[in-house]
């Protein structure tokens, strides 16, 4: 398989296998897609890439990361994300969304102002901290606010709320769903054994601990309908003591595959805040494609694998070897919106024709143009050397 072959997932199919990571941009007020929004997430799309998932979207403003994030908790936000998604469709992309609930972790700065928990200094200037909500009574680390350990009644709540978010992102216009079950939000804190102390039937057993996110899915599930794409984001390994380790997060994996998860993104990390637990695994290139393989191989699911990926020949051998079905770009398409398009080139497979029109019709000749040149020897420099 080849990084620039086609992925259909259920009714959708993605013109090639780079897509956009889901990236918090903190530039949305009420939850409000912004102009911003609009110019960030459909500069990928005309770059090339064949999938973009927007931000970690609150599914309950409680659920907000940053007061700052963007939302999907009210019908009011469905029109702006129509922007997005229907520049980011003309494009030639497909439009995602990541459905996020930050639990323990809500409630915190920009990652410019440290990621710190808001305080005082930020309710004075409208943005206070709100009341957290997870599975057990446990903080998230040093300076955070220990969160009220959610009742059964609230849980059924919260599984509508993401219903409810989820039918807004197909109202919205998006055509690929990832659920952010990743980085020690609401869905990991309820999988892991770290921040789920419970002793009912949402905490204790593995079967109980997923059994929350298994309620998600089901609902998600029901709200986006058969023909949508509905994707899982999981810290691989949580890292931390006592916490995940690949092996039982393959058998999650597995079981949010049977429930009718189509893709599992494998990202990691994020139980807890605390500095003094070393939960980092090393960042290396691709650093998490040995787990995306894994669990690909062994639960049979597609996977998508994200992390320092920076190189068209590296990504296209990610595709090629088997570690995953789709690739994930976040800082390097921060970087080079246009990579999916630079990579076409460098794999020697681009004919401009991938652009669009605007930019190919004039970019095709100015290729010709510079490859005279080069034959020719001349430099952008060789007219100060005469
Ligand atoms: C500015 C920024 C915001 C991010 N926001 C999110 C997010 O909303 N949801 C998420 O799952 N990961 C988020 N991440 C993690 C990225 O999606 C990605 O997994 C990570 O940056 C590693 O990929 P990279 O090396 O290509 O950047 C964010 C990363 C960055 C740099």
């Amino acid at each position: 398989m080849s990084l620039f072959s086609p992925l259909t997932l259920r009714d959708v199919t993605l013109p090639n296998r780079v897509g956009i990571s889901p990236m918090c941009m903190y530039a949305s007020r009420d939850g409000l897609v912004a102009d911003f929004h609009v110019a960030h997430l459909g500069r990928f799309a005309l770059g090339g890439a064949g999938l973009v998932i927007a931000e970690a979207t609150a599914v309950h403003p409680h659920g907000r990361i940053s007061p700052f994030d963007t939302g999907l908790w009210s019908d009011e936000q469905i029109p702006g994300w129509r922007r997005v998604t229907a520049l980011v469709a003309a494009s030639g992309s497909v439009p995602g969304v990541q459905l996020g609930h930050a639990g323990r972790r809500a409630a915190v700065r920009e990652p410019w102002r440290a990621g710190a928990p808001l305080d005082d200094e930020d309710a004075s200037a409208g943005f206070g901290p709100w009341p957290l909500v997870a599975p057990s009574a446990l903080s998230a680390g040093p300076g955070h606010a220990v969160p009220a350990a959610l009742t059964t009644a609230q849980i059924a709540r919260s599984v509508q709320d993401w219903h409810d978010a989820a039918a807004r992102a197909v109202a919205a216009g998006f055509r690929f769903v990832e659920l952010h079950g990743a980085h020690g939000y609401l869905l990991h804190s309820f999988l892991s054994p770290v921040s789920n102390r419970r002793t009912d039937h949402y905490g204790g057993s593995p079967e109980n601990r997923l059994r929350y996110p298994l309620e998600v899915v089901a609902a998600v599930r029901d709200a986006i309908g058969g023909g949508v794409p509905l994707s899982f984001r999981i810290s691989s390994v949580d890292g931390a003591e006592g916490g995940l380790g690949i092996d039982e997060t393959v058998e999650v994996a597995r079981r949010l595959a049977t429930a009718g998860v189509d893709v599992i993104d494998t990202s990691s990390g994020g139980i807890t805040t605390d500095r003094t637990v070393d939960t980092r695994i090393r960042r290396g290139f691709a650093f998490h494609a040995d787990f995306s393989h894994r669990i690909r191989d062994e639960v049979g699911v597609r996977t998508a694998t994200v992390g320092l990926v920076v190189d068209p020949e590296q990504a296209a051998r990610l595709i090629h070897d088997g570690d995953s079905d789709l690739v994930l770009l976040g800082r390097q398409a921060l970087d080079d919106p246009n990579w999916p398009h630079h990579a076409r080139i460098a794999l020697g497979d681009d004919t401009h024709e991938s652009w669009d029109v605007r930019f190919g019709s004039a970019l095709g000749p100015r290729a010709r143009t510079l490859a005279r040149l080069a034959a020719a020897g001349e430099t952008p420099l060789s007219r100060f050397e005469r």
